[in-house]
């Protein structure tokens, strides 16, 4: 039997007052950001955030993230006024909206306990991809989506991978192109205990500690050998088993020049190999040419799935310094491998 596989429309007017019906039917589209496509739902419509659950065979302890158009319109997610200090640090922060940040704060009463996990925070964020800003600005309603993707694969960089993720789950998929930046936003926890970076991202660390006027070390984290379903995990996102290809994925070391290759292995380059090391590997993805990180960023989840589907027995992947936007990519890495690395008790 052929599978029933979603309709992709191009985005245009008639598809965005398509998707507006449909999410506001109660049922799911999935929608590009300059992150990653997300699978949206009426945030508001605890129905219509429940088949996203069921759709991505997502555990119902991950909370999900809430969109609007603009920063004043964060009251739709968040209980305001805020305190005076988060207030202050949410000042500090405002101008990275729209962009790939995301910050978590008080929920207000509108928001089902379904889209936080039944926490008392919301997370919210103003994408600036023009598309997923236009839906937003025709519904009268915040919508919820995580990643179109199901629960612990890759993030879906561009329609197809929703399409190939999720097949009829979803009623429409939007194509805006290939997300810009590739991976998913940065998190920020803010409460009375201090800024907290759940998930690093484009917006880094280092600006945001800047912003805030705090150390880089006082911003991280780490909880991830907790259960997801222990009330006192911060974020459940951050569990160290994510965003994996099926495959075995293992990061690369010094020693490549000497070592032997054994058949079935793929490799995925940060720069251009020289045509002797190219030539030991089965399949090579390039994911730029000079090693520029927004470039390596942006191909990397499309890569990941591309050599997930070549059959091979291993991939090993390059890796890059922990800092600025290496941080993200390294953290998004590290959790590729985490199911396949027995024995890295690395902090990621
Ligand atoms: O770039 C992105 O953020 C994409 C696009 C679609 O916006 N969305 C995305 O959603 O990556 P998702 O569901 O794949 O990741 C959301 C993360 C999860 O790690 C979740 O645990 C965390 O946000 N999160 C959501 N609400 C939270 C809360 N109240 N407290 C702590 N973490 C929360
Ligand atoms: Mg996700």
């Amino acid at each position: 039997m052929v599978p029933i596989r979603a309709t992709i429309l191009p985005a245009n007017d008639d598809s965005l007052d398509r998707a507006c019906e449909l999410l506001s039917s109660g049922e799911l589209v999935a929608i590009p950001t300059e992150t990653v496509y997300g699978l949206a739902a009426n945030a508001w419509d605890a129905d219509a955030v429940a088949k996203i659950f069921l759709a991505k065979g997502r555990p119902s302890s991950n909370p999900l993230i809430v969109h609007v158009a603009s920063a004043d319109e964060i009251g739709r997610a968040v209980r305001m006024p805020l305190s005076r200090p988060l207030q202050k640090q949410l000042d500090s922060l405002v101008d990275l909206w729209p962009g790939p940040f995301t910050v978590v704060l008080p929920v207000n009463e509108r928001i089902p306990s379904l889209v936080t996990a039944g926490r008392n925070t919301v997370a919210v964020r103003v994408p600036s991809h023009p598309v997923a800003s236009a839906l937003l600005r025709r519904c009268p309603f915040p919508i919820a989506a995580p990643s179109a993707n199901k629960s612990k694969y890759v993030s879906p960089t561009t329609a197809d991978h929703c399409v190939s993720g999720l097949g009829d789950d979803v009623a429409l998929v939007l194509d805006g192109g290939p997300c810009d930046l590739g991976l998913e936003s940065t998190i920020l926890l803010l409460d009375e205990r201090g800024p907290r970076l759940l998930r690093p991202g484009t917006i880094c660390a280092e600006d945001l500690a800047s912003r805030l006027k705090v150390e880089v070390s006082d911003l991280i984290v780490v909880d991830n050998d907790k259960s997801e379903s222990d009330p006192s995990f911060i974020s459940p996102g951050t569990m160290r088993e994510h965003y994996s290809p099926r495959t075995p994925l293992r990061l690369i070391g010094d020693d490549e020049v000497n070592s032997v290759v054994p058949p079935g292995t793929g490799r995925i380059a940060f720069r251009a190999l020289t045509s002797e090391i190219a030539s030991r590997y089965e399949r090579v993805e390039t994911l730029s040419q000079n090693g520029v990180l927004a470039e390596v960023s942006h191909n990397l989840f499309a890569a990941l799935r591309r050599l997930d589907q070549s059959g091979l027995q291993v991939i090993l992947i390059d890796q890059c310094e922990p800092v600025g936007l290496g941080r993200a990519i390294m953290d998004r890495i590290h959790r590729a491998a985490a199911g396949h690395c027995e024995g890295d008790t690395s902090e990621h």
